[in-house]
């Protein structure tokens, strides 16, 4: 559970009261909502020794000193500037350049400027008119917080908490004043981010300008209509939220439109081009166009801050801190579902997109890797409407109906999508982009961005093959035959994906077998898929066709308690609906020949994929030398699987296995690094490891790497350990296993969590 944000506060409070204050003496002039209100956070955070005030209203200084906003009310600029380290302009933006002149004989040399008005080009232009430079001393500056109310009466000593404020500072801005400035405006909560003035203004422009307008001209049309009366008696909670910023300043309004005027008219004219859509969709009846626009707004406006922040949809968990810390001990027991399965989620959009018709998923994965994949496609202006527990519905544009993206495709950290992606976008008319977190960063492209090349792709990666991944558009591909030299779903799946649109049949042959959930789903949406052996063939220029899919429990992620379950004592703990897919259930076998007992019930075929419900006792495994073949075929297992090993009698061995080293993380050191901080001892080779069973694990830190399967298989390990386990950089679990935690402890795993999720 995060804690309390009152919580925070107080330690944040007790924190800031403590310490130096960043500025000796700050001169703020102009004692409005935001002027006042930072004003107020330094007095109360003790960012500054002493807040001096002046406001063209005498009377407003006075009310300062009275309401215990400022320290000192100046009777003039002069007054106020003169002995000051810091001076923030916090005046409307067409003022500046008269309070410029005013301020700039009194400036002493090493004091910083800065302001906090929401268009920086113009107070840049202001500066340098003035001082006939932009001296390395002034730092533009705007926090973006306000309210709809004004005056020095609204000031807040919280308005900048849990807000942005961006900084401007050009490259000959001195370092240290960046990081003061950076420092004072923290100190009042906020989080501080640094762009160039252009860029600054283009993104205000369109997230905070263009609203401002729309909200200004809507009541203004409204106002002028016959039954405005009746309008506005009745108005519904929707128009009064969509226009509470009309209630703004007007003359600050003003004076930002006119400041911001080319950025705010390329977004206008881009907005009003939208706004026609709309227009000629409702008048011809177009649903689709409605649905499709409205749903992707959808998406859009939950993943509202990573959106102003100017990143992809998908969260970047390496900005969040999730500890797990487990206590050792416990049985398992219960019967629980884990969430659908990762590989068919994938694959589910992505076909269904393709289709013609509408696909309907149920037991879709809710994690963010999927998620990825999803909105990958309303980039590429695919209607998909959900998921709501696990409930999506796609309405496919067929195989030449993607549209380009408007930037590149952020896929998070799925190596799945980023490599069957590549495939798809190769074949498109349009320059596409792919680009992932920083494990994804690191992970080889070129087994898929090879082949491709062959099939006549144009397509650049970063050095070494890492993404991000450069597809041209518009290029002809003919089919190959390709045998690949590693046993990977992924490379088969891209390849065929890719065949779907070449010229003449492409087949892939596989050194091992490996997951064939593009072949099934192929198949199931009435595209022949061709097997001959260990190859696999698609002829180019078929159709899909949209139908349904129901995703089962992933296998992967009930390894999990497969081997939770094995390995503590007196447990027993039903997993229901797992997909059994034959080509992914190399962790029963591996679990089974180590002693594990494991009863399969109600075997059944759903959609084209075995699945049943299986049930585990704790048994006393031994170690095995793990078969070559069965390698491929648990290839995400292995991380939990070790955690089975270390506690087996006996020794068992794994080779065959180099291609853990280049998963989310080197899944063999990684693991090995982990066991050692338990205490338990293993001996690591190029394509594997050798693990004695029956050492103590012991409590201790273990490091994930942010890799989700190792934060998992950690947890797991708690059962038999013999002293609290803290793992950390947990965030990526969220990826592939939403509700880990939930559901551990609710099968007797004695987990909680510490940071911030
Ligand atoms: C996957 C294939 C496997 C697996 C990954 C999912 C897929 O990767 O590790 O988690 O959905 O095709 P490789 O194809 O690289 O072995």
């Amino acid at each position: 559970m995060p804690l309390p944000r009152r919580w925070y506060q107080r330690v944040r409070e007790a924190e800031l009261t403590a310490r130096e204050p960043v500025f000796r003496r700050v001169a703020v002039i102009g004692l409005g909502l935001i002027g006042g209100s930072l004003a107020s956070a330094m007095r109360k955070y003790r960012l500054a020794g002493t807040v001096v005030g002046f406001d063209r209203k005498a009377e407003d200084a006075a009310l300062g000193v009275e309401l215990g906003v400022i320290d000192e009310a100046a009777e003039s600029v002069e007054q106020a500037v003169q002995g000051s380290d810091l001076i923030v302009l916090a005046v409307p933006v067409r003022a500046t350049r008269a309070v410029l002149e005013q301020v700039q004989p009194f400036l002493a040399e090493d004091a910083l400027l800065t302001d906090v008005g929401s268009t920086k080009s113009s107070f840049v232009a202001d500066v340098e008119a003035v001082f006939g430079t932009l001296p390395a001393t002034v730092i533009p500056g705007h926090p973006i917080a306000g309210s709809e109310k004004s005056g020095i009466r609204a000031a807040n000593p919280e308005l900048f908490a849990h807000h942005k404020v961006i900084l401007t500072p050009a490259d000959s801005a001195i370092p240290s004043g960046v990081s003061r400035l950076t420092a004072l405006w923290e100190g009042t909560g906020a989080t501080v981010l640094t762009m160039s003035v252009a860029y600054h203004d283009e993104v205000l422009a369109a997230t905070s300008h263009l609203p401002h307008l729309i909200a200004f001209s809507l009541v203004d049309t409204l106002a002028g209509e016959d039954e405005n009366m009746d309008i506005f008696r009745y108005a519904a909670g929707g128009f009064r939220d969509f226009t509470r910023i009309a209630a703004s300043d007007p003359v600050m309004w003003h004076d930002i439109f006119l400041s911001n005027r080319d950025a705010v008219l390329r977004v206008i004219d881009h907005f009003t081009q939208d706004l026609d859509q709309l227009r000629s969709a409702i008048a011809a009846g177009d649903g689709a166009t409605l649905l499709r626009v409205f749903s992707r707004a959808k998406a859009a406006r939950e993943h509202f801050s990573k959106m102003l922040s100017g990143q992809a949809y998908v969260t970047n968990n390496s900005d969040k801190q999730v500890t797990f810390l487990m206590q050792p001990g416990g049985s398992v027991r219960g019967d629980i579902r884990v969430p659908g399965d990762k590989s068919m989620s994938h694959r589910s959009i992505m076909l269904g997109a393709l289709a013609e018709g509408i696909t309907e998923v149920k037991g879709f994965l809710e994690g963010e890797d999927s998620l990825a994949t999803l909105q990958a496609f309303r980039d590429m202006g695919v209607t998909i409407e959900g998921p709501e527990d696990g409930f999506v519905r796609i309405h496919g544009v067929g195989m030449n109906g993607l549209q380009a993206p408007r930037g590149p495709l952020y896929l998070g950290n799925s190596g799945t999508a980023m490599r069957l992606f590549a495939g798809l976008l190769a074949a498109q008319p349009f320059d596409s982009e792919l680009s992932g977190d920083t494990s994804l960063s690191k992970r080889p492209m070129g087994r898929v961005a090879d082949p491709l090349r062959a099939m006549g792709a144009v397509i650049d990666t970063a050095e070494g093959g890492r993404p991000p991944l450069k597809i041209r558009g518009g290029q002809h591909l003919t089919g190959i035959h390709y045998d690949m030299p590693v046993a990977s779903a992924q490379v088969k799946s891209c390849l065929l994906l890719a065949g779907l649109y070449a010229e003449g049949v492409t087949s892939v042959t596989e050194p091992a077998p490996t997951r064939d959930h593009t072949e099934r789903m192929l198949q199931g949406f009435g595209y022949h898929v061709h097997r001959d052996g260990a190859t696999a063939s698609v002829t180019g220029g078929g159709k899909l066709t949209g139908g349904a899919i129901d995703v089962p429990a992933d296998i992967s992620s009930a390894a999990f308690f497969l081997v939770a379950a094995s390995i503590a004592p007196d447990s027993d703990l039903t997993l229901r609906h797992v997909g059994m897919n034959p080509t992914r259930v190399g962790v029963i076998n591996i679990l089974r020949q180590m002693g594990a007992d494991i009863e399969v019930l109600e075997e059944r075929v759903i959609g084209g994929e075995p699945v049943a419900d299986l049930r585990v006792r704790s048994a006393s495994l031994k170690g095995i030398d793990i078969p070559e073949d069965q390698v491929p075929l648990a290839i995400d297992e292995f991380p939990v699987l070790f955690i089975a090993a270390a506690c087996a009698e006996g020794r068992t061995v794994l080779r065959g296995a180099e291609e853990l080293r280049v998963k989310e993380s080197d899944r063999i050191q990684v693991m090995a690094d982990g066991l050692a901080a338990l205490g338990v001892e293993t001996t690591v080779t190029p394509d594997g490891i050798i693990i004695d069973g029956g050492q103590t694990i012991g409590g201790g830190t273990v490091e994930s790497h942010e890799d989700h399967r190792i934060s998992m298989s950690f947890a797991v390990a708690s059962l038999r350990a013999n002293g609290p386990i803290r793992i950390n950089d947990c965030a990526n679990v969220a990826t592939s296993f939403p509700g880990f935690v939930e559901l551990a402890k609710q099968t007797g795993i004695q987990i909680s969590t510490e940071g911030v999720q």
